[in-house]
């Protein structure tokens, strides 16, 4: 997997996991330890992979490229932990998560270092259109989480405020990955702004297929019929319940308010939406978004870092985990 991004950003990405590692040390003994875990158990570092390769598109990855580079995955780090902390979800990356181990109050804590860190590493080096770019993104999965709060909380969502919430949560991440990468080598903000676009794309697809993992039975390194505990509603299941019958619309819902921690009720929900269709709509609105950032990305001339960009969108949609 990943040949042609091994061989195009190979070296940069191990240059990175060094500096990656320097940019989250810490003096005071418990976070030194948790940032280790954290280094430990890396994730797939797609975010980084995006920053390099759309960077290398536009020119020579540079200094301000591998900021970008750590900025983005300590952003994304930071989120994961708190992420975990709100979903009362005890796995990540294959093991406990930051909150299974030393509980929500440290998690918590943990996060805001995180992002701190990173603010930091662009301060300290006037990356001022880094912190532009992704300050915009931080507050955008933030009102991205609250509005799923508050949409699960009422159980009603059209696959329109779906939509939202992903671009907001997810996308907003990785389309700042892309511009700040892009950024970084032309200094162009009309590339940067395409750039952008592209990322937005390979986000929602990100995001649709992260959400098509949660109706799967697949190890994937955190858990999965997570999304119906939490009564988080996505695109899966709200095709569904836009779709059927009334009797099993309200049985659904039932199930989402009632018996939401049953595991043969939320095996009950998965294989309605299943069968009604639901994850065959999902793939198919997935497939698209894919196809439109590959448009975006085809109108730049052909290329070795053209070719490895498009293994990394086809990643996003066919990845086991
Ligand atoms: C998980 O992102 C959070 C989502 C936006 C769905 P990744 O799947 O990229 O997480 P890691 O970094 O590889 O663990
Ligand atoms: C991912 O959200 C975290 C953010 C994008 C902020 P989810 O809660 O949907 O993702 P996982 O499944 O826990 O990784
Ligand atoms: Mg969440
Ligand atoms: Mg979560």
């Amino acid at each position: 997997m990943m040949d042609f991004i091994k061989k195009e950003i190979g070296p940069e990405l191990q240059i990175f996991e060094k500096k990656f590692e320097s940019a989250m040390q810490s003096k005071t003994p418990l976070l030194d330890r948790i940032m280790k875990y954290i280094i430990k158990r890396k994730g797939k570092q797609i975010r980084p992979m995006f920053v390099f390769l759309s960077a290398k598109l536009q020119g020579e990855i540079n200094e301000s490229t591998y900021r970008a580079a750590s900025l983005v995955e300590l952003l994304h780090t930071a989120t994961l932990v708190h992420d975990d902390v709100v979903d009362e979800s005890l796995e990540r990356r294959g093991f406990f998560s930051i909150n299974a181990i030393w509980k929500n109050k440290i998690a918590v804590l943990v996060g805001d270092y995180l992002l701190s860190k990173g603010l930091l590493l662009s301060t300290t080096n006037d990356d001022f259109e880094h912190l532009h770019i992704l300050s915009e993104a931080v507050q955008q999965m933030s009102e991205g989480e609250l509005l799923q709060m508050e949409k699960s909380r009422k159980l009603n969502l059209s696959e329109e405020v779906y939509f939202e919430i992903v671009k907001n949560k997810t996308a907003s991440l990785l389309s700042s990955a892309c511009a700040i990468g892009a950024y970084s080598t032309s200094k162009d903000k009309i590339i940067t702004n395409k750039m952008k676009t592209f990322g937005e794309k390979v986000g929602i697809a990100f995001q649709i297929k992260d959400d098509l993992f949660d109706y799967g039975k697949e190890k994937i390194g955190k858990p999965t019929g997570n999304d119906i505990k939490e009564k988080k509603l996505t695109l899966p299941l709200i095709y569904t319940l836009n779709k059927i019958d009334k009797p099993t619309r309200r049985r659904l819902i039932y199930i989402l308010k009632n018996e939401n921690k049953n595991p043969k009720s939320i095996n009950f929900v998965i294989s309605t939406v299943e069968a009604f269709g639901g994850i065959q709509y999902a793939k198919d609105k997935m497939i698209q978004y894919k196809n439109e950032a590959l448009e975006i990305l085809y109108s730049f001339p052909e290329s070795s870092t053209r070719k490895a960009l498009e293994e990394l969108v086809l990643y996003t949609t066919d990845r086991k985990f």
